[in-house]
């Protein structure tokens, strides 16, 4: 369950967003609005990378502001670009960089690597330079390191811009059908979002909308119209 109280974000002098209000208990939560309109900030409080200026943001009952690290710890984070999620030299080291200071055995950790990598299709990649790997292949890299650690919510801002159609419908695919625990996705395509259980619709800092999704997307499509 995410929840926002009256939650306003301001960069020096611009309001990014204000009083944000909302209870989202949905599994499959899509984000849509204009450049500009709020979405990233939003995506971004919801795992403490950016801090409220006022009011309160807490998954599944954990308070942000109150325990930051208790909170990050269940919410993995999926940007536009996989390069900047790339952490170590190869593909297994990378996803295995995700298990450290969890205890496990050597073997138990090469195993749990190998299962992961090869539930994304990157079993034959696992010795492969990260950086070597095609934009999609990076964006599975990225989902298959955060998901490793088993969050109880994935927050993706716009995971999809830098891929093809096939590479897209994949990372859609894995987010809004095979993962089980709740997700965030911001996004531009709005034939992404069209099944997630509920969209909301940022507007100029504001959470304008929160709805069905095809409600939801012919209100954003008439406000610019
Ligand atoms: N770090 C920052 N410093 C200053 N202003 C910021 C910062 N981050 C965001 N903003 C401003 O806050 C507003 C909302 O930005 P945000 O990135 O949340 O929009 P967005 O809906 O994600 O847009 P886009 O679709 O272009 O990604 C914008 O006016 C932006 O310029
Ligand atoms: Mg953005």
């Amino acid at each position: 369950m995410i929840l926002l109280n009256s939650v306003s974000v301001t960069f020096e002098n611009k309001v990014a967003l204000s009083g944000v209000s909302v209870q989202l208990p949905q599994q499959r939560i899509g984000v849509i609005g204009l450049n500009g309109s709020g979405k990233s900030t939003f995506a971004r409080l919801l795992n403490g990378l950016v801090k409220p200026t006022s009011g309160t943001v807490a998954v599944n009952a954990i308070n942000l502001s109150i325990d930051a690290r208790a909170a990050r710890a269940q919410v993995g984070f999926i940007f536009s670009n996989p390069d900047l999620q790339i952490i170590m030299p190869t593909v297994a080291e990378d996803v295995a960089f995700s298990l450290r200071g969890k205890g496990l055995s050597a073997a138990e950790l090469d195993s749990q690597v190998a299962e992961a990598l090869e539930r994304f299709g990157l079993t034959e990649l696992a010795n492969e330079a990260a950086h070597s790997l095609s934009s999609g292949q990076k964006q599975m890299l990225a989902l298959c390191a955060v998901t490793i650690a088993q969050p109880a919510l994935i927050v993706a801002d716009e995971p999809t811009a830098l891929l093809d159609a096939a590479n897209s419908a994949q990372v859609q695919n894995f987010l809004l059908n095979e993962w089980q625990g709740q997700v965030v996705l911001v996004t531009h395509d709005l034939g992404l979002v069209e099944t997630c259980d509920v969209l909301l619709r940022f507007e100029a800092g504001k959470l304008a909308e929160v709805g069905e999704p095809a409600t939801v997307i012919a209100n954003y499509k008439k406000s610019f119209a």
